[in-house]
Parts: C-alpha cells; sequence; structure tokens
C-alpha cells in the first residue's frame, strides 16, 4: 500500500495510494510508514484524512461511512468533520487529528507529521 516517502524540509509526506482507491462518498483506513493508523475520507472529490481512532472507545473511524460529508463512528455513531477532525456529535467528546493530503496525478500524499500534536 505505501509506496514511498519525502521529506520536503519539515514536511514528511507519503505517498498513501492512489485516488481510486477513495471513490466519492466513502472512506478508508490507510496507514503511516510510522504505524499511525489514518482515516481518508472522500468528500464530494476532494479527500481529506483524520486519525482512524475514535475518541470516544477507539472505534475505526475508517471503517465507517461518510453521511452527509461527516464520518461516522462504526461502534457507537459519533460524526466527525474529515476536514478539521472536529467532533459533531456524542457519545464522543474530543476532536481527532487531522493531516494535511494532497494529490498530484493521481497520486495521494498525506503529511502524517502535520496532526502530531493534535
Ligand atoms: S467508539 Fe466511536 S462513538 Fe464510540
Amino acid at each position: 500500500m505505501l509506496s514511498s516517502s519525502r521529506e520536503d524540509g519539515c514536511v514528511s509526506r507519503e505517498q498513501i495510494g492512489n485516488t481510486s482507491d477513495v471513490p466519492e462518498g466513502t472512506v478508508r483506513v490507510v496507514e503511516c510508514a510510522n504505524g499511525r493508523s489514518l482515516a481518508l475520507a472522500n468528500v464530494e472529490g476532494e479527500l481529506y484524512a483524520i486519525d482512524n481512532v475514535c475518541t470516544h472507545d477507539a472505534g475505526p473511524l475508517g471503517e465507517g461511512e461518510l453521511f452527509q460529508g461527516h464520518v461516522i463512528c462504526p461502534r457507537h455513531g459519533a460524526a466527525f468533520d474529515p476536514k478539521t477532525g472536529k467532533v459533531l456529535t456524542l457519545p464522543a467528546v474530543h476532536d481527532v487529528a487531522s493531516f494535511e493530503v494532497t494529490v498530484e496525478r493521481d497520486e495521494v500524499y498525506i503529511d502524517c507529521r502535520s496532526g502530531e500534536g493534535a
């Protein structure tokens, strides 16, 4: 799945896959080289990455669904904004980290460090 990584100054971005891996309206689990698991969501053709671990009880957000542009946790249904990681509904009350995503041609890159400290 992971094919390359590159250091651009303080930015460390990794090729996570291709745009065809995450069709519009879906969310998938992807993994950084450092082992951090992320949920990669395609909202109306734009890709966004947030932590894969729900802040309520560690549900895998990337195994949930996208509903009205929000990532829905598959365990108890908390909603998160994939653009910011902000929690939108109970039972979760804490945000998750969000990560910078860029697309070049069909290749998807994520700065796996950009969410650290969040
Ligand atoms: S684990 Fe996500 S809502 Fe409970």
